[in-house]
């Protein structure tokens, strides 16, 4: 059903200087495996295997992981360190790559727009890879909203969870009318409100599935908060117009945009992927 998986990728990470001076917020590694990389794994859980990336200057790194790297190949080639290598080499497989680059840093929703080239006219999936989501009970986050909820309500859909108030102005919120426990029908989306003009404390995190009139949305949309393009703003035209949800998703969420998330995450994928093989 959804096959494109888009990957905005552009930003400069500057929470994680010096770090990403000059390497890409998403290729830092939990663990042994890069951000981007988890993300990939959660799109091609939930049957997508068309990966688009919006990348921007600096970011070349992102191209190369997923892409031989004849020299190092060689070298460990019948050796035991290829079984490193197995995963990314499925990956490679499974999946193709496509990338254009946001040449201006104007915001989500622009940088979204400019995957348009990539997804063209259909559904697609929006993943921010420093979120990072696990759910060991069952499907994954991107799974649960393509291939639940999507498949039955056919209108774009947001990933939130509950914050505490104090937080509220660090997100994307919303407010909605309750159609099941865990699904709601966005009637209000405010970006990053502070605590007095937040509609709700459910905020946004970075999972979306966007249906393909939000192009025409987000080229209408003026730059809001921070003088940037925001795709809440877009998305908010978009309910008024017919029907945004808003999914309580089941599992874990680490927000590795900030240190002490990525310690989490860190911590986490040690113990759960990594110590257990
Ligand atoms: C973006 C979105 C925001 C959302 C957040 C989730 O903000 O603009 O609506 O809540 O991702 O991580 P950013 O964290 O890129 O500033």
């Amino acid at each position: 059903m959804i096959k494109k998986c888009l990957f905005p990728a552009a930003g400069y990470g500057t929470r994680f200087l010096p770090a990403t001076k000059s390497m890409p917020k998403e290729m830092m590694p939990v663990v042994n495996k890069p951000l981007i990389e988890y993300g990939v794994d959660e799109a091609v859980e939930a049957g997508m295997n068309e990966i688009c990336m919006v990348t921007g200057r600096g970011k070349r790194s992102l191209e190369d992981h997923f892409d031989t790297n004849y020299e190092l190949e060689h070298q460990i080639s019948g050796t035991g360190k290829e079984a490193m290598l197995g995963h990314i080499r499925d990956l490679m497989h499974t999946c193709t790559f496509s990338y254009t680059r946001q040449t201006e840093m104007k915001g989500l929703g622009h940088a979204i727009l400019t995957g348009k080239t990539l997804v063209g006219d259909q559904p697609f999936a929006v993943v921010l890879a420093d979120d990072l989501c696990v759910n060991p009970e069952g499907p994954g986050v991107l799974a649960q909203m393509a291939q639940q909820l999507y498949r039955q309500f056919r209108c774009s859909i947001v990933a939130v969870q509950e914050v505490p108030e104090d937080q509220v102005h660090k997100y994307g919120v919303i407010a909605g009318d309750m159609i099941r426990d865990d699904i709601l029908r966005v009637t209000d989306m405010v970006e990053k409100p502070a605590k007095e003009d937040a509609p709700s404390n459910l905020a946004i995190i970075g999972r979306y599935i966007l249906t393909p009139d939000i192009f025409d949305l987000i080229a209408d949309t003026e730059p809001g908060k921070g003088g940037e393009i925001q795709i809440t703003d877009a998305l908010l035209k978009q309910a008024k117009e017919g029907c945004v949800l808003a999914y309580k998703f089941k599992g874990t969420r680490f927000d590795c945009g900030s240190v002490e998330g990525f310690i989490e995450a860190t911590n986490y994928c040690y113990d759960h992927f990594y110590r257990a093989g």
